[in-house]
Order: C-alpha cells, then sequence, then structure tokens
C-alpha cells in the first residue's frame, strides 16, 4: 500500500490539495486510533501510538494510493484537560464535519470494552446529524470474550442511537483484524466519488 504522510494542521486552513476524498480517524482519547491507523495503512508506525492519552493534536494528512486522505484527528474526552481545550476540540470536530468543500466520511472508532461515553455519544451526534458517511469500528475487541462481543456490540449501536444500516467493523490492532472490511468501504465510497466526478 501507498501511503505518504503530507501534513498536519491546527486546524481547517492547513488542509492539504488537491481535494480528494478523505476518511477521517474519530474517536476517544486511548480508543486505539493510531493503533487502528497503522493497522488499516499496513505500517507499524506511521501514527504515534502511546500509553499516555492525548498524544495526537492535530489533523494528520495521509495520502493513500494517491487516491485519498486519511485524517488523524485529536482523540476527544480525555480526562485531563482543560474546557478550554475542550470546547475547543468540539469547535474543530464541528468545522471539520460541517466543511462542504470536500467529500468526507469518517470512521467513529469506539474501545469495544466499555459502552459509549457521554462525549462518544456527544460526538455521535455531530457525526449523524452532519449528513457525511460514517461507519463505526468497534475498537480492541482481541479485548472482549467471544461470547461477549454481541453484546457490546449492541450497547454501542443503541447507547449511541445509529440506524442498522450504518456499517459496524469489529477490529483488533493487535490481531490484525477488520483491515480489509475497512478498505472494502473505502474502495465502494471512492469509486461512488470518482463516478460521480
Ligand atoms: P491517543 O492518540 O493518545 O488519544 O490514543 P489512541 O486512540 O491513538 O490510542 P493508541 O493507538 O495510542 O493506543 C492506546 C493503547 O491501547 C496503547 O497502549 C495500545 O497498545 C493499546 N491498543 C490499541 N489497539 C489495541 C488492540 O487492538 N488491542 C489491544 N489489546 N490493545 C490495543
Ligand atoms: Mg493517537
Amino acid at each position: 500500500m501507498d501511503v505518504r504522510f503530507i501534513t498536519s494542521s491546527p486546524d481547517l486552513k492547513g488542509r492539504p490539495e488537491p481535494i480528494l476524498p478523505e476518511f477521517a480517524f474519530i474517536g476517544r482519547s486511548n480508543c486505539g486510533k493510531s493503533s487502528l491507523i497503522n493497522h488499516f495503512l499496513d505500517r507499524s508506525k506511521i501514527a504515534k501510538t502511546s500509553g499516555k492519552p492525548g498524544k495526537t493534536r492535530l489533523l494528520n494528512y495521509f495520502l493513500v494510493e494517491e487516491r485519498y486522505y486519511l485524517v488523524d484527528l485529536p482523540g476527544y474526552g480525555f480526562a485531563k484537560v482543560s474546557k478550554d481545550m475542550r470546547a475547543q476540540w468540539k469547535g474543530l470536530f464541528t468545522r471539520f464535519l460541517g466543511a462542504e468543500d470536500r467529500p468526507l466520511a469518517v470512521f467513529h472508532l469506539l474501545d469495544a470494552r466499555h459502552k459509549p461515553s457521554k462525549e462518544d455519544v456527544e460526538f455521535s451526534k455531530l457525526l449523524q446529524n452532519s449528513g457525511h458517511p460514517f461507519a463505526i469500528a468497534a475498537t480492541k475487541i482481541d479485548k472482549v470474550g467471544t461470547n461477549k462481543r454481541l453484546e457490546h456490540y449492541e450497547e454501542i449501536i443503541e447507547t449511541l442511537g445509529v440506524s442498522a444500516e450504518i456499517p459496524f467493523f469489529p477490529t483488533t490492532s493487535a490481531k490484525r483484524q477488520g483491515r480489509v472490511e475497512m478498505l472494502s468501504w473505502v474502495d465502494a465510497l471512492i469509486q461512488a466519488y470518482e463516478e460521480a466526478e
């Protein structure tokens, strides 16, 4: 897979040219976002992972196969940030989802072990109202017993209040699962976009 890091930008102004479809990875801090991006891109270290939450602070753009951008956004809901920072993040997500000058689709990441938090629900509402295509990626499923997984997936879907048509990808970066399914959703959307051009 051909992947190039393009740029880091603190806000929308720094988004790269040319305009191509963007696939954003968004989720709670420490939900396994950077790990899933690395798994998805089949790279071990292109997105920085850490045991400490709050590592990603910018919009990071990666160009994939010269066809689309993968966008790594800061994780939300990190307990140790100020109210100010929280408001800034919400503003950033709102502007990012509100921008209509580029085709955008979103992977909303949720840690499969936990019931979605208040921030997860809040972000999902923004996403559902944005009109952009989105999918849910449940992360770290290797940490949930196989007999418990369906129950956890249902709890995520119900708590977020998303419709049954929304694609749902169970993933684990540790055990390397979910990549093929995510890629095929990306491919289908890009093809639809290229055909409409
Ligand atoms: P921030 O950028 O700091 O908000 O975190 P993030 O959402 O990018 O999470 P990151 O990928 O850095 O992973 C956070 C922690 O979860 C790390 O200790 C990872 O090793 C662990 N982790 C991530 N994905 C998986 C997974 O699929 N399975 C397991 N067991 N652990 C995972
Ligand atoms: Mg990260």
